[in-house]
C-alpha cells in the first residue's frame, strides 16, 4: 500500500492549485467549487458524473455521507453543497487530506464537511454510523475489494444507500500503463463488472442500480491522442495530483477504453434492513 501513497503525494500541492488561481485571476476570497472543478474531481466525465451519481443517490440534507477515497475532495463538497448534508471524506494520502481540508475552509465549509486520513479497509467508525456511502474511483487501486466493502458496509447504518463509481477490467487483458490511478500494473487490481458485482453482494449489499457507463467514457476519451513533444498542461488540472505524464496516462486510457481492456461500472448498493 506505500507505492500507492507514494503515487498519491505530489509535495506542495495546496501552493500549486493556489497559485493556479491567482494566474488564472480568482479572487481567493470569491473561490467557488466550480473553480475547482479541474483539479478536485479526480474521476472520469469529473463533475457530470458527479451530478448524475447525486441524482441517484437520494440523499437528503439531514443525513451525514462517508466518502470513501475521497481524494482531495471535490465530489464531497460537491454532495455537501448540492444536497445540503454532512459529508466526512477518509483517503490514504494525508496530503490529499491536507489539501482537502485547506480547500474547503476556503469555501468556508468546514462546518459541513470534514476529512481524516486513513485507510478504507480499517475505517476508524463504529458500526451503522453513517446513513450514506459515496466512493468514486478507489478500487482499481484496492487488492482485497470485499474487506474494503465489508468495512464499508459495517459502517453503513441498515437501510443506507452506497454509490459507487468505479472502473473495472472487461474482456481483454493485460491493461496498457500508465494510468491516471497507477504508474504500473503494481498499484492497479481491475476485476470484470460481473465479479465486482459478486463481490459487492458478498460483502451483503443487494444491488439497486447498475449501470454501465463505459460507452460515455469512451466518448470523454474518443479525442485523445497519443503526447508529443513537450506537455502543453493547463494552469489547473489533475496532472497537478498525479504528475506531468497525465497526457500518456489519458492516452492509455483512451486504448485501453476502446479495446475493451477496462469499463466503467456505476452502481447503488443497499445494506439491508435487519430482520
Ligand atoms: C482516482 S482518485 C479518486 C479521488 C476522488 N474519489 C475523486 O473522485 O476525486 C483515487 C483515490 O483513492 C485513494 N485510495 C487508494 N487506495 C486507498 C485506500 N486503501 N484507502 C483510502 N483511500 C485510498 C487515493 O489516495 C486517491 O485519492
Amino acid at each position: 500500500m506505500k507505492h500507492i501513497h507514494s503515487y498519491y503525494t505530489p509535495n506542495d500541492l495546496y501552493n500549486k492549485i493556489i497559485n493556479g488561481l491567482k494566474k488564472l485571476g480568482i479572487d481567493l476570497a470569491d473561490v467557488t467549487p466550480d473553480d475547482l472543478q479541474p483539479v478536485d474531481e479526480f474521476h472520469i466525465r469529473g463533475d457530470a458524473a458527479t451530478n448524475e451519481l447525486i441524482a441517484l443517490s437520494h440523499f437528503t440534507s439531514n443525513m451525514h455521507i462517508l466518502d470513501v477515497g475521497c481524494g482531495i475532495g471535490g465530489s464531497t463538497r460537491r454532495l455537501a453543497h448540492e444536497i445540503g448534508c454532512r459529508v466526512t471524506g477518509i483517503d490514504l494520502s494525508d496530503e490529499y487530506i491536507d489539501v482537502a481540508q485547506r480547500l474547503t475552509e476556503l469555501l468556508n465549509m468546514q462546518q459541513r464537511v470534514k476529512f481524516h486520513a486513513c485507510s478504507a479497509l480499517d475505517l476508524p467508525y463504529a458500526d451503522n454510523k453513517f446513513d450514506g456511502i459515496w466512493s468514486l474511483q478507489m478500487n482499481m487501486n484496492v487488492e482485497d475489494k470485499l474487506g474494503w466493502l465489508k468495512e464499508t458496509c459495517r459502517v453503513l447504518k441498515p437501510g443506507g444507500r452506497a454509490v459507487l463509481y468505479e472502473v473495472c477490467g472487461s474482456k481483454n487483458t493485460p491493461q496498457y500503463f500508465p494510468v491516471p490511478w497507477a504508474q504500473d500494473s503494481s498499484m492497479s487490481f481491475l476485476i470484470p463488472p460481473e465479479e465486482f458485482r459478486e463481490v459487492i453482494t458478498s460483502a451483503g449489499f443487494d444491488i439497486e442500480v447498475w449501470n454501465d457507463k463505459t460507452d460515455l467514457a469512451k466518448k470523454a476519451f474518443a479525442t485523445v491522442r497519443k503526447p508529443v513533444g513537450e506537455p502543453n498542461l493547463p494552469v489547473l488540472g489533475v496532472y497537478l495530483l498525479v504528475g506531468d505524464d497525465i497526457g500518456t496516462k489519458a492516452y492509455n486510457l483512451h486504448r485501453n477504453l476502446d479495446e475493451e481492456r477496462v469499463s466503467l461500472i456505476e452502481t447503488v448498493a443497499i445494506k439491508p434492513k435487519a430482520s
